[in-house]
């Protein structure tokens, strides 16, 4: 990156900017990604100036021109960025000045860098919202798919992580849909903020310039407009809420890690992610270890992070604009890309995931699973929910005792509890018996499961 180029801002300094601390306050090393959404805020600025007379047509058109072929050399590799130029507003303006001269010089009227990296930012945010919402989606889709696929099949569903009552295999995967529901519902409420134009607050107090900023937010495609320049330059919540939104997101999809990790050991052996979303080891020859989910746990830490990171930024702030400000990049970007990936590999691994139907079955039925189903038949029968609770937890305990699941018990044995126990009792006991009776909106039975995926595929539709 070269320092050659004569500085933009600097006439009112006598003495050049010591090396060291153009470096340490340049941020043109990592704001240069937001080149696109600068030169587009530059052009909407410049038609806007012509529109008022601020600008000659003739002006404008040589300023759109020299910025597109900016573009262009960015795009290509073939632009030199330079540390002396600081950031990457000046950089794009003083390769202006150069390639039209004079008239370069008057793009930056009636706008400051403050309003400025304040739009490019929420440019940028709002252009990366769109495939962050396309992923999401497109996990929420892989999640509907397997829940389709295993609406019949059935697993122990956990509270303290030990068994409590048979779920089928859909419907907890549609628990992770209701949470990415909600999680893409976040993001478009936030979406209508970040897409607010700050344009034209100039520096802090406005324009003298005639400007007209519905003209500037029409052409950016911004839905409103920052109605104060104060706090238009200053304020970085926008970021803030996209990153809660982030983090919000990324603890479902730690939660959703954990359970993958638990369930492909093969103490559990529930599920087989696939080879393409494992390694193996250096040393253990028989290791295939759940990479992608644990990594996904470990990223989420820096996005919570980068979170406390932007909330720390602002908290002292005086109004206006401070240069604290250059700090909420580097965060937002981390998390933006954390999110895309992490968001994508897990489309892509719940796309390819196996369920092993009979491991969870076993495994359903070697907890007492249907302990409940038990103790609500016996209240069906007239006896007092108490009553049939200790009935059970003896029933429990003999089949502890004697190694036998309470549908391996003969009518005898459990008539030992209670005589309110017929025959009739063994439709209960089942794992089959016990979703299917949880037959109600939210339920886990089959046929709620494929209700619940057609309500999802119409709303989303
Ligand atoms: N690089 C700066 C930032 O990221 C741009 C705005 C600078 N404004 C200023 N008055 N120094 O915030």
């Amino acid at each position: 990156m070269s320092t050659a180029n004569k500085k933009l801002s600097s006439a009112r300094l006598t003495q050049p900017t010591d090396k060291f601390v153009e470096e340490f306050t340049a941020s043109v090393m990592f704001d240069q990604r937001m080149f696109r959404q600068d030169i587009r805020g530059s052009i909407a600025h410049a038609t806007m100036l012509s529109e008022v007379g601020v600008l000659t047509g003739e002006e404008r058109d040589q300023i759109i021109k020299g910025l597109q072929q900016i573009e262009q050399e960015i795009e290509n590799g073939d632009f030199e960025w330079s540390i002396a130029q600081e950031d990457v507003h000046m950089n794009i303006e003083a390769r202006l000045i150069s390639l039209i001269g004079e008239v370069g010089k008057k793009l930056h009227t009636g706008r400051s860098r403050n309003d400025q990296v304040a739009t490019d930012v929420r440019l940028y945010l709002r252009d990366m919202i769109a495939p962050i919402r396309s992923e999401l989606n497109r996990l929420q889709d892989a999640l509907l798919e397997v829940a389709e696929r295993e609406a019949d099949t059935i697993m122990p569903g956990f509270t303290h992580l030990q068994t409590a009552q048979p779920v089928t295999f859909g419907h907890h995967m549609l628990a992770w849909y209701e949470m990415l529901v909600r999680d893409a519902e976040r993001l478009d409420d936030c979406e209508k903020r970040v897409n607010t134009m700050p344009l034209g607050a100039a520096a802090l107090a406005g324009t003298t310039f005639p400007i007209d900023r519905a003209m500037t937010a029409n052409l950016l495609g911004f839905d409103r407009i920052c109605q104060n320049s104060l706090d238009a330059v200053s304020d970085r919540d926008f970021a803030i809420e996209f990153n809660s939104f982030a983090s919000i997101l990324m603890m479902h999809l730690s939660r959703f890690s954990e359970e993958l990790i638990i369930w492909s050991s093969a103490q559990f052996d529930y599920v087989d992610l696939g080879d393409a979303f494992c390694t193996g080891s250096s040393i253990m020859p028989q290791k295939k270890n759940p990479d992608v989910p644990e990594l996904i746990r470990g990223k989420t830490s820096r996005v919570y992070g980068n979170m406390f990171n932007l909330l720390t930024l602002m908290k002292n702030q005086p109004l206006a604009y401070n240069k604290d400000n250059q700090e909420d990049k580097e965060p937002l970007f981390d998390t933006i890309d954390t999110l895309l990936g992490s968001l994508r590999v897990y489309a892509d691994m719940m796309s390819a995931i196996s369920v092993k139907a009979d491991n969870m079955r076993e495994s359903a039925l070697r907890g007492y699973a249907t302990a409940t189903d038990l103790a609500d038949y016996l209240v069906r029968k007239g006896t007092p929910f108490r009553d049939a609770h200790e009935v059970v937890g003896l029933s429990v305990a003999y089949g502890l005792k004697h190694k036998k699941d309470l549908s391996a018990m003969s009518l005898e044995e459990l008539q030992q509890f209670s005589s309110q126990i017929e025959a009739d009792v063994f439709d209960v006991l089942t794992l089959e018996g016990s979703v299917a009776a949880r037959n109600h909106l939210g339920g886990t039975a089959p046929e709620q499961v494929r209700a619940a995926i057609k309500r999802a595929r119409s709303s989303r539709s």
